[in-house]
């Protein structure tokens, strides 16, 4: 299970995700499968680079020799000549396989992008419910990030760094034995402080990127409800909340700055070290005839073969390190399975004539905490079926079912008779169009956000659906007429406005199913009057399912169900209803039937209102 709200918890160690499986490194580095083609191109070349550096120094002892001992000329200008063309060949190497690896970092970059936001877009409603979308960004900006340099940075590098590291050795210990051992004792030394010191660098870059992502979170829902923050004038809290989590990411880095700055000069010290001794050492071999100039030349340069690779592989077990981290969280999303998913014999829902059937319907979206129990009814098809009932009764639930947003923990929803369970989810959905109570738009243009409803629709179908939504001659006078950018989430838009672009989307799509969930719930009486009109219209020969609060839309329904607690009070028409003298009539009577705070079952209903929602009891219908 990936667990995002907890990070930074539990006050031990901020932010290290110890409740995420963890990751191996043979998971990680099977992301670059794909492309093993072009690696192993690319490791060929860069082995030969890696050759190329290791007999460099065997070509500066000959060049040193041939001059200083030999005094041969010809053969100096050929060895220089050798080395010449040598690192030519290299430097074309170099290139080609450094460009293949970035070339493929970028792909493995978009590639994995890619299957994170498939799998996103996979995963139902029951994953989002408990998800901030800052937790879930900063995964598929940064790790993805990480995981590519952390895998495509270190694979090859980390073959050639091996390759020199033990290719200089052995070159050294021929040359001179009791020197190398010098270097064999020392290099274990610094390999064990870069290794010591990676491990820590690794845990705070971790718990810096834990935090880095809390802090997007903040800045994402602030972004998300700048209108709030700034009519509750809550900026400076929100700059605290911000703040409070800069402020970790700041600490957290300057721990990792401070560490990952004594590495550096640890190794250094070690390795300058080295080199004193090694000429001190070489010099006494010289002086006692057992070692040339050449040889104590090209033995540094071998020492130096020895300490760059050690400084490089304790870069790369850093990054690894890092990228096994961001890992963790890449593939605990990836791993996520989605809650509702196609059956494997999934068929495509037969094409019906848009009955619905709930038949003892049973669902949680916790495991303890029932939601609807033992709902029970049918809808004709071509009827209209108004769910009412006090807040928290469960409409919107209900409404949510019948997408299959959510799969029921017991009975079955029906569609045409075809559980929806045994449907694909698409041909589910197609049947269908939602019309919630707050519209949601793009934010792109007006016509656009009417296609969504029918992405292949021509302009005039468009136009069509917006006439019959009421939204034509709003939209003709904007601006651009159509091509008006309607601002993120549609602000630039009323919500009555925003709510008709919404039910032209639903009439687009010709749904056999219409879900109206309070579509006018939140609207004035003009918009409301256009709005509700353009339902009506809607509405017309289509099954529809409306949580309603318009007394007409309720009265007109040739089917009520009355939902309390999760449960089917009552099921009737108006007229059944009212003579039933039940929680409907209740409900009908304060003309209000949304939006009263749940009526506690056992205690007298009445006794949970409020005094003003009592005497509105009496007030008698326009
Ligand atoms: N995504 C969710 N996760 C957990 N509980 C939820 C979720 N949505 C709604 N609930 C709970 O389910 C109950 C019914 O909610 P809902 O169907 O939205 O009521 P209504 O639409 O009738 O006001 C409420 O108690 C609510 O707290
Ligand atoms: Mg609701």
């Amino acid at each position: 299970m990936m667990r995002m709200g907890a990070r930074g918890g539990g006050g031990s160690r901020p932010g290290v995700s110890t409740d995420l499986p963890p990751v191996s490194t043979r998971r990680l580095y099977s992301l670059l499968w794909p492309y093993r083609g072009r690696l192993a191109l690319s490791a060929v070349l860069m082995l030969f680079t890696a050759a190329v550096g290791l007999v460099f120094p065997l070509g500066v002892r000959r060049l040193i020799d041939s001059a200083l001992v030999e005094a041969d000329a010809e053969q100096l200008n050929l060895v220089a000549v050798a080395l010449l063309v040598m690192f030519f060949l290299e430097s074309i190497a170099n290139f080609t396989q450094s460009y293949i690896v970035s070339a493929t970092g970028e792909r493995l970059g978009t590639d994995l992008g890619l299957k994170v936001t498939d799998h996103l877009l996979r995963l139902s409603m029951r994953f989002y419910d408990t998800r901030r979308s800052g937790d879930i960004l900063a995964i598929v900006n940064s790790d993805v990030t990480l995981v590519r340099s952390g895998t495509l940075g270190t694979a090859l590098p980390l073959l050639s760094q091996v390759v020199r590291l033990f290719g200089s050795i052995a070159i050294a210990m021929s040359l001179n034995w009791r020197l190398a051992l010098i270097v064999i004792v020392i290099a274990p030394a610094v390999m064990g402080v870069a290794i010591f010191s990676g491990r820590r660098v690794r845990a705070l870059s971790r718990a810096t990127q834990e935090e880095i992502g809390q802090a997007t979170a903040v800045l994402n829902e602030v972004l998300a409800n700048v209108r709030i923050v700034k009519a509750f004038a809550r900026e400076s809290h929100e700059r605290a909340r911000y703040w409070d989590r800069m402020a970790s990411v700041l600490r957290l880095s300057l721990r990792r700055a401070r560490a990952e700055s004594a590495v550096g000069p640890i190794i250094t010290f070690l390795s300058f070290g080295a080199i004193t001794a090694v000429l001190w050492f070489g010099g006494r071999e010289v002086l006692a005839g057992r070692l040339s100039a050449g040889d104590l030349i090209a033995f540094l340069l071998y020492l130096i073969g020895v300490a760059a690779p050690i400084g490089a592989l304790t870069r790369l077990y850093t990054q690894l390190q890092q990228a096994l981290g961001a890992a963790q969280r890449i593939f605990a999303l990836l791993d996520e399975p989605a809650a509702v998913t196609d059956a494997p014999d999934a068929i495509s829902l037969p094409v019906g004539t848009g009955s619905v059937e709930f038949r003892s319907v049973e669902f949680a979206y916790a495991p303890d905490r029932p939601v609807l129990h033992g709902l029970d009814f049918a809808v004709a098809p071509g009827q209209t079926c108004a769910i009412v009932g006090p807040s928290g009764a469960g409409k919107t639930t209900t409404i949510g079912l019948i997408l299959r947003l959510y799969d029921v923990t017991g009975g079955s929803v029906l569609i045409d008779g075809c559980d929806v369970r045994h449907a694909t989810q698409a041909t589910v959905r197609d049947a269908m169009a939602l019309v919630p109570q707050e519209p949601v738009l793009f934010a792109t243009t007006v016509a656009g956000n009417i296609r969504y409803g029918k992405l292949e629709a021509t302009q005039q179908e468009i136009e069509v659906a917006a006439r019959a939504a009421n939204a034509h001659d709003f939209i003709s006078a904007l601006p651009q007429g159509y091509e008006t950018e309607v601002g993120e989430r549609g602000v630039q838009l009323s919500a009555g406005q925003r709510q008709r672009v919404a039910i032209a989307r639903a009439i687009l799509r010709n749904p056999r199913i219409l879900l109206l969930d309070e579509a006018t719930a939140s609207l004035d009486n003009e918009s409301e009057y256009l709005v509700q009109d353009a339902l009506d219209r809607l509405m017309k020969g289509r099954t529809t399912l409306v949580v309603a609060h318009r007394l007409t839309t309720i009265e007109n329904a040739h089917q009520i169900v009355v939902l309390e607690n999760g449960k089917c009070v009552e099921l009737g028409t108006h007229q059944q209803l009212i003579e039933t003298h039940g929680l409907y009539e209740r409900l009908w009577s304060r003309r209000f039937v949304e939006e009263l705070p749940p009526v506690p079952s056992s205690a007298d209903p009445e006794a949970a209102l409020p005094i003003e929602m009592k005497t509105e009891a009496t007030v008698s219908r326009p």
